[in-house]
C-alpha cells in the first residue's frame, strides 16, 4: 500500500536529533534528557487510599462517561485556588479541565488559528508544544529567550513584521528547555505589546509551584484586564503526569470553543483521574506536599549544578537553576553540540541536544538540556562524572 499522509503533518517528521532520544532507554544509560517527575515525588498512599474510597463509594461517578468541561468540583476547586493564590481568573474566564497541559496548546491552536498563521513563541521552547503548532500548518516565528525571558525589542519588531500573528506562546516560569523566569517588567511588557497588536497570549505554566529559590511572581494571567491571556497549568509535574489532568483558563467564548474542539478529540478527560485529583486537593496537605517536592528537587538539582560547578566543567556555563526540572548548558565556542551529545551517549549519558528545542532543528546550536529529577541521586552522580569525561575530551 502507498500510505498517503496530510500535508499539515509534513513537519512531524522524525529529525536526526531525536534518534538520539533512541538511546535513552538501553540498558546501562543513565538519563538527563527526560523530563519526568521523581520516583519519589509521587504520593502514592494518598493516591492509593482516595482511589480505593472512590471505587468504593462512587464507581458509577468515576467509571461512567462525563462531561467535556470536566468535573464539575474540581473545576470549582482549581477556580478558587487560582483565584486566592494567583488572582489568574478574571470576571470573565471560565476554567475547564483537559488532558495535560498538552491539551491546552493543541486545543487553542486548533480553534484560533487558520493554516500558515504564526505563533510566536520563545526560543527555545517546549517540543511538545511546537509540535502542536506544526501539526496545524502554522508558521513559528521565535523570539531569543534571555536571562530575564523573551527578548521584548525583537518580540515587538516580530509583531511588526509577522503577518497574522495569532498567538504568543510563553513559559514563564523556569522555562522548559532554558529554566529561565521573566521578570515582573517583561510580563508587562509581553502583555502590552500582545494588547496593542491585539494577539492572544497563551501562558503555560506547569512549573509555577517548583521554585527553590526566590519569590514566586505574578502570573501574566494576573495582569489581564482585557481577557487576552490563556492560560495553560497542569497537575503533571505537582501531583502525577500519567493522571493527564490539565486545565485551561481563559474567556468564556474562547473556552466554549476550547470545549467544542475538546468533544471531537476525546469526549472529556479520564474522570476518575479528575476526582482523585479534586479529591487530593481538598483531603490531603497540598502545601506540605509540595514542601516536599520542593526540597527533593532541590536537592537533587545541587547534586547536578555542585559538579557543573566543579573545575572539571569550567568549559561549560549553564542557566541558574531557580526552579523546575532542567539545567540548559552551554558548551564553548566552536565546539560541535550534536557530535558532543553523541559522545556521551555512548559513554552511557543521555542528554537533549538544544537544536530540539529550536522552530528549526537546523540552525546551530551550541546548548543542550539535562533534566535532573528523574535520575536517581547516585545516577545523577556516576552520569556527571561521566560527563566530565567527555568534557575533558573536547
Ligand atoms: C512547558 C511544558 N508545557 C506543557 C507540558 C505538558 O504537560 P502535561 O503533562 O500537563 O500535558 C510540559 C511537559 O513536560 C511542559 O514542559
Amino acid at each position: 500500500m502507498n500510505y498517503q499522509f496530510a500535508d499539515r503533518i509534513s513537519a512531524l517528521q522524525p529529525s536526526a536529533i531525536r534518534e538520539i532520544l533512541k538511546f535513552t532507554s538501553m540498558p546501562g544509560v543513565i538519563s538527563f534528557a527526560a523530563g519526568n517527575p521523581s520516583a519519589e515525588a509521587f504520593p502514592a498512599k494518598e493516591i492509593g487510599e482516595i482511589s480505593a474510597r472512590l471505587l468504593d463509594e462512587n464507581p458509577v461517578g468515576a467509571l461512567q462517561y462525563s462531561i467535556t468541561e470536566g468535573y464539575a468540583p474540581l473545576r470549582e476547586t482549581m477556580k478558587k485556588h487560582m483565584t486566592e493564590r494567583h488572582n489568574s481568573v478574571k470576571g470573565f474566564d471560565q476554567l475547564i479541565i483537559t488532558s495535560g497541559a498538552q491539551q491546552v496548546m493543541e486545543l487553542v491552536v486548533k480553534s484560533l488559528c487558520n493554516e500558515g498563521d504564526c505563533v510566536i513563541c520563545e526560543s527555545p521552547s517546549f517540543i511538545g508544544s511546537l509540535n502542536a503548532f506544526r501539526s496545524y500548518n502554522l508558521k513559528l516565528c521565535g523570539v531569543p529567550v534571555e536571562s530575564d525571558g523573551i527578548n521584548i525589542e525583537l518580540l515587538e519588531q516580530a509583531l511588526k513584521t509577522e503577518k497574522n500573528v495569532r498567538v504568543i506562546y510563553t513559559i514563564p516560569n523556569f522555562q522548559n528547555p532554558s529554566g529561565v523566569t521573566m521578570s515582573l517588567e517583561k510580563r508587562g511588557a509581553v502583555y502590552a505589546l500582545a494588547k496593542k497588536n491585539g494577539v492572544m497570549i497563551l501562558e503555560d505554566n506547569p512549573y509555577g509551584e517548583l521554585r527553590y529559590v526566590g519569590e514566586a511572581l505574578p502570573n501574566i494571567k494576573s495582569l489581564d484586564e482585557d481577557g487576552i491571556v490563556i492560560y495553560a497549568g497542569s497537575f503533571s509535574k505537582v501531583l502525577s503526569p500519567g493522571m493527564r489532568v490539565g486545565y485551561a483558563i481563559a474567556p468564556a467564548p474562547v473556552i466554549s470553543k476550547l470545549v467544542v474542539c475538546k468533544q471531537v478529540s476525546d469526549v472529556h478527560s479520564n474522570i476518575w483521574a479528575q476526582i482523585l485529583a479534586d479529591e487530593f486537593m481538598n483531603t490531603c496537605d497540598y502545601d506540605a506536599h509540595i514542601r516536599h517536592i520542593r526540597e527533593i528537587y532541590t536537592r537533587k538539582s545541587r547534586i547536578m549544578t555542585d559538579a557543573l560547578d566543579s573545575p572539571e566543567f569550567e568549559k561549560i556555563s549553564y542557566n541558574p537553576v531557580s526552579g523546575g526540572l532542567f539545567v540548559w548548558c552551554t558548551l564553548p565556542a566552536g565546539v560541535n553540540m550534536p557530535e558532543f551529545c553523541k559522545k556521551a551517549v555512548r559513554n552511557n549519558v543521555a542528554v537533549v541536544p538544544g537544536n530540539a528545542f529550536l522552530m528549526d532543528e537546523s540552525e546551530p546550536c551550541s546548548s543542550f538540556r539535562m533534566n535532573f529529577s528523574t535520575p536517581t541521586d547516585s545516577q545523577l552522580t556516576e552520569g556527571m562524572e561521566i560527563l566530565a569525561g567527555v568534557v575533558k575530551s573536547l
